[in-house]
């Protein structure tokens, strides 16, 4: 039986992707900050961890990891809009301490979800694929959410830059603005245009095709609402090599 241990557990992407682990046999520790939250996790089918990432050094996550020696992990946590600092402390930071804890814990697999169009605007070309209505909409995300996406770049920037020496099987979904409609079934993965949101379930069926799926491994890729079944888009991007962020950090 293999065992997951998601960072975030108890947000909204993370509660889908907890019924479906758990749905398909998995273990599922979810790593939460509230203990009021641990009946709802429970009924769900997991182990709640209680342990905040920011109050928590790599020695700490890293020990928590080795406690339950998973086979992937998995970050879905996030600041969700707050403070500039916590959004630092926690989307950039706090990340970069679970990339390193996961390292030390031995633990190889790890699927991040990061966001559309997170890269660097400054000193890169725009992907070549955009059309005027995706810039439109990098502007308005970059205008309204900027902080967030700066330290969501940090974040991944430093995953993939710092690789060699951290040996993680790392995937990089990076979905488009949220919604909380069901799952579809179906989405569009790769080189994707930014304007359709993605319902969180489909999502966390991404993470799960993902997981499964070893030629993802290596990849950074965006994901939004699209008529492609989940599986066979998660497969044409694994089998395509499609990265959206390579060359873009
Ligand atoms: N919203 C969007 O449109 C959008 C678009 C693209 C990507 N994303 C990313 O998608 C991911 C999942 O989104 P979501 O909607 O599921 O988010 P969510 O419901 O806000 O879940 C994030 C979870 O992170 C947890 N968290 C925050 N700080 C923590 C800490 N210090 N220690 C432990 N846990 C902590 C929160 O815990 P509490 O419940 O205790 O607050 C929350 O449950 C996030 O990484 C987000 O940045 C979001």
């Amino acid at each position: 039986m293999s065992t997951a241990l998601i960072f975030g557990g108890s947000g909204k992407v993370a509660r889908h992707l907890t019924t479906k682990l758990v749905a398909s046999s998995y273990t599922v520790h979810s790593i939460i900050r509230k203990e009021s939250q641990i009946p709802e996790l429970e009924a769900l089918g997991s182990k709640p961890i209680v342990q905040s990432i920011e109050d928590s050094s790599v020695n700490d996550l890293t020990a928590t990891i080795k406690k339950y020696s998973p086979n992937v992990v998995i970050w879905s946590a996030g600041a969700g809009g707050g403070s500039p600092e916590r959004t630092k402390a926690v989307d950039h930071e706090g990340a970069v301490k679970v990339f390193d804890a996961t390292a030390a814990a031995g633990v190889k697999r790890f699927v991040i979800v990061s966001a559309v169009d997170i890269r660097d605007r400054e000193n890169k070309p725009a992907p070549e694929w955009y059309i005027p209505d995706d810039t439109a909409v990098s502007d308005r995300m970059w205008g309204a959410i900027g902080v967030y996406c700066q330290a969501k770049l940090a974040a991944d920037r430093d995953l993939v830059t710092q690789n060699d020496r951290r040996k993680l099987d790392y995937t990089i979904v990076r979905p488009g603005s949220l919604n909380t409609d069901r799952g579809s079934g179906t989405v569009a993965a790769g080189k994707v245009h930014l304007g359709k949101s993605i319902s969180r379930e489909d999502v966390a069926e991404v993470i799960v095709r993902c997981i499964e799926d070893p030629s993802t491994i290596g990849l950074a890729f965006d994901v939004v609402g699209g008529d492609t079944p989940i599986s066979e888009a998660v497969k044409e991007v694994g089998s395509k090599k499609i990265d959206t962020f390579a060359g873009r950090y």
